[in-house]
């Protein structure tokens, strides 16, 4: 066995990650992680999903690639010229709803929520508001978040936060926790 994909992408992902290096958007998540996403999202038919952090839709796309046709995914951005991009080639897609907000009113504004899956890849979900995100994780649901492992991109002081992060979701009673040391590092939680 190897890490090559030979199940077929997501129809729009080509394009999708085209227009990404286009615009030098550089935290794009890794086509591994992506993979994974599709393959956890498979087991949620019927699922309510939350994406924070959409970027520019790759992970987006994978993420509706796996989920079923009774499955919605509400992704949201702060950033209105990536969610233009993610819009563009997913926005067709009737499950889908892109929110172009800060995460911090997003979550607030949202707490009675609850999702089958939370795909947390920005700030809020993991170094902010984390205690309200994972109030809106199903019993069942799982809550996934990648860039645990050190990235390029890191500001200083970056892994000490990454360290308490990982210390505290485990330290948590009402998570089932596995870390990942492979692709950009993942962390897969079920919540009891
Ligand atoms: C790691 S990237 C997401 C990558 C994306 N999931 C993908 O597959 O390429 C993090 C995203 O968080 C967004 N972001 C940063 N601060 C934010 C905030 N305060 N509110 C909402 N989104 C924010 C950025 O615009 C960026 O697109």
């Amino acid at each position: 066995m190897n890490e090559t994909i030979r199940q077929s992408q997501p129809a729009a992902y080509a394009a999708i990650d085209e227009a990404t290096r286009a615009s030098g958007f550089t935290m794009a998540s890794d086509i591994l992680t992506c993979s994974l996403l599709r393959t956890l999202a498979a087991s949620k038919p019927g699922g309510t999903f939350l994406e924070l952090g959409t970027g520019t839709g790759l992970s987006t796309s994978w993420i509706l690639d796996g989920m079923d046709a009774d499955s919605t995914l509400v992704s949201i951005d702060h950033d209105a010229n990536l969610l233009a991009i993610a819009g563009r080639f997913l926005g067709g897609d009737a499950r889908l709803k892109l929110v172009t907000t800060d995460g911090e009113q997003w979550v607030m504004r949202h707490l009675a929520e609850r999702y089958d899956y939370v795909f947390a890849d920005t700030w809020h979900g993991k170094y902010l508001l984390l205690d309200e995100v994972l109030a809106m994780v199903k019993p069942g649901g799982l809550y996934i978040i990648d860039d645990m492992l050190p990235q390029p991109n890191w500001p200083e002081g970056h892994d000490l936060k990454v360290a308490r992060l990982v210390e505290e979701l485990e330290g948590r009673g009402d998570l089932v926790v596995t870390k990942q040391a492979w692709a950009s590092g993942i962390l897969i939680a079920v919540k009891r």
